[in-house]
């Protein structure tokens, strides 16, 4: 980030899991076009280092600790976005984990993780932020994945949060539509992240690898690029949802 635009000026956006790859990278575009920008995530070192960033470059940042799969951090999360700035235009719900592995080998504890975090914790901070989206006219963008769209074998749990959250995104636009709440959903294809890093499955992280050696994956930057377009059209523009896959990927 160089410097700061005003094509979000005036706008207060909250991005979760914005501690590493595809988060940290809307944060940082988000508030290079202006927007103040509320960071939420767990590790507290990494949202230190962004803000800096963020701040050096001339932009606003709100650090959160937050554990999206806690209702009292959900909370206390919105709360406080609303207590320092006033008011929430646009909440990127990014936090996710992808524990990979065929269904016979899957650990349960691993769906339920899945489930709590890409699924529930997602829907729970929407209805947190529900009330102050409306009174804005707001924007919500849920990052969902290709795996929300093609079912690969291997990919059962992670597959079944993220169908889910396509499901959820889109009955919720019927919802709020009428209120001028835009609802986006971000179906990217193979990022190079932290996010294959935490695949225990052997056999799972050998054929994540194994793909993304193979190809050139997108970066967490081509993916905030995609978010940036979304929440930067006029507020008759409801980008609905983008795919986007690296040139190299088949399914
Ligand atoms: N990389 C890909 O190929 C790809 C493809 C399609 C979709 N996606 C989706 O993109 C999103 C971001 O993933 P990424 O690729 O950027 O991976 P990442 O670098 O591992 O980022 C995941 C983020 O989620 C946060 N997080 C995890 N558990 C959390 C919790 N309980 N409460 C709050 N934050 C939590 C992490 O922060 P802390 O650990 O600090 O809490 C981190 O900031 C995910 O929803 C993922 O499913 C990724």
């Amino acid at each position: 980030m160089t410097s700061v635009s005003s094509a979000l000026a005036g706008k207060v956006a909250l991005v979760t899991g914005a501690s590493s790859g595809i988060g940290e990278a809307t944060a940082v575009a988000l508030a290079a076009a202006g927007a103040k920008v509320a960071i939420a995530a767990r590790r507290a070192d990494r949202l230190e280092a962004l803000a800096a960033r963020i701040e050096e470059a001339g932009g606003a940042a709100l650090r959160i600790e937050a554990d999206v799969t806690s209702n009292d951090d959900v909370t206390a999360m919105v709360d406080k976005v609303v207590a320092e700035w006033g008011r929430l235009d646009i909440l990127v719900n990014n936090a996710g984990v992808m524990l990979l592995s065929p269904a016979a080998d899957a650990e349960l504890d691993d769906w339920r993780r899945m489930v709590e975090l890409n699924l529930l914790a997602l829907m729970g901070v929407t209805k947190a932020a529900l009330p102050h989206l409306r009174a804005a006219k707001g924007h919500i963008v849920n990052v969902s994945s290709i795996a929300g769209r093609v079912a690969n074998p291997g990919a059962s749990g992670y597959a079944a949060t993220k169908f889910g959250v396509v499901g959820f995104s889109e009955s919720l636009r019927r919802e709020v539509y009428a209120d001028k709440v835009r609802v986006t959903v971000i179906e990217p294809g193979l990022v190079r992240t932290e996010l294959g890093d935490h695949v225990t499955n052997p056999a799972a992280k050998a054929g994540l690898d194994q793909r993304l050696a193979a190809m050139e994956a997108l970066t967490a930057e081509d993916i905030a690029a995609a978010i940036l377009y979304a929440v930067g059209q006029p507020a008759h523009v409801n980008v609905n949802e983008i795919v986007i896959r690296p040139t190299d990927q088949e399914r």
